[in-house]
């Protein structure tokens, strides 16, 4: 453990991944009250060194009994590695915060996103942090569902590369670099080259026809609003760019509701920044979502297939922080609360 002050032990596991970077970088920019601090990763990035908001730390191959002596562990490793080490790792009095799908869907583990159920934080040992898309996707929807009631909710997807991981991200740069200079594009992380391409393929295929990414916000969604019966459907796509997943979403809702109202309670909501103002082109993008802790809302207008009972809504959220890292900070803060 390094030293950095007064406060809590915290540990991150896969410190070197993309949602791993972002942690460390989220701790201090949020003023998290750590007071030392150990990274974690496999063996191959044994004694390999991070710039961190900390200073140059040292990564060290992940050892249960190192990483179990913390506080507060940040897990963003597999969800192979979470079932493996999860439940070990809280057995001398952490509190794990797991990225991976391994525990969400457990009956007794929590499923947090802060603005919603934060409060399941308290007491806690073990806590789920969500699918990116659909922690994203719930910071709009809930305050709608308290608001409208929501009846059915449809969603297409935009996601990037990255969040396949730090290695995917490489991959659209080596990808991109080789089409443009006219070598062959390949492809390793993605089934198809992802180079100028949309692959409507993320995760396996279900034997209902879905994919498991798509199944997650549909279960994901339905446990984190408490509203088990919710009708949802997701069409999740990968594009190419490299950070900030958009999600075109449908609602349709018991009570009616316009647009105005809507706008209304998405500007109170926390979490949320509302981006509506088509006249002068401002509406949610990954571009300006990029690096923001806010989901981005806008293109709100009547649905015109459920008329006075819908919406449409154009969404996009850094997947990296609200999708990941910082909805795990968000949660030790409610942990630590
Ligand atoms: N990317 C996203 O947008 C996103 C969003 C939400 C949730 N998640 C979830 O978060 C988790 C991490 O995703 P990621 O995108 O950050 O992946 P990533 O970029 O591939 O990083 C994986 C991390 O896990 C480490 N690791 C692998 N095997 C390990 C082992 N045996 N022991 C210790 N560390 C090990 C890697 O260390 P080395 O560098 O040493 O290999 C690396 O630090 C996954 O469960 C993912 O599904 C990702």
């Amino acid at each position: 453990m390094v030293e950095i002050g007064v406060g809590k032990r915290v540990a991150v596991v896969g410190a070197t991944g993309a949602v791993g970077t972002e942690m460390v970088t989220t701790l201090h920019a949020r003023k998290f009250p750590v007071g030392q601090i150990e990274l974690f990763a496999s063996e191959r990035s044994a004694a390999r060194t991070l710039e961190t908001p900390y200073g140059v730390l040292t990564v060290n191959p992940f050892s249960l009994e190192a990483a179990r002596e913390a506080d507060i562990i940040l897990l963003a490793v597999s969800g192979d590695f979470a079932k493996q080490y999860g439940h070990a790792l809280t057995e001398r009095g952490a509190v794990v915060i797991d990225n991976s799908s391994a525990f969400r869907l457990d009956a007794d583990i929590p499923l947090i996103v802060p603005e919603i159920n934060g409060h399941l934080a308290k007491g806690a040992r073990l806590i789920a942090n969500p699918n990116c898309t659909t922690a994203i996707l719930v910071v709009a929807l809930a305050p709608l569902d308290r608001a409208f009631g929501l009846k059915k909710v449809i969603v297409s997807t935009y996601q990037a590369a990255s969040g396949a991981g730090a290695a995917a991200m490489a991959e659209l740069r080596q990808e991109t670099a080789n089409a443009l200079a006219g070598r062959p594009v390949g492809h390793k992380h993605f089934v198809h080259p992802i180079a100028f391409n949309v692959i409507p393929h993320i995760d396996s295929f279900q034997d209902n026809g879905y994919t498991r990414e798509e199944m997650k916000v549909v279960w994901e969604s339905q446990k984190i609003l408490g509203r088990p019966e919710l009708a949802v459907s997701c069409t999740a796509v990968r594009i190419p760019t490299f950070r900030a997943h958009a999600e075109s979403v449908t609602i349709e809702t018991h009570a009616e509701i316009t647009p105005a109202a809507a706008v209304t309670v998405l500007m109170d909501a926390a979490g949320v920044t509302v981006v509506d103002d088509p006249a002068a082109a401002a509406y949610p993008m990954p571009l300006t979502a990029t690096g923001e802790y806010n989901v981005e809302v806008g293109r709100i207008r009547r649905n015109l297939v459920f008329g006075a009972h819908g919406l449409d809504l154009f969404l996009c959220g850094d997947q990296l922080l609200k999708g990941a890292a910082l909805n795990a900070v968000q949660i030790a803060e409610c942990v630590i609360a």
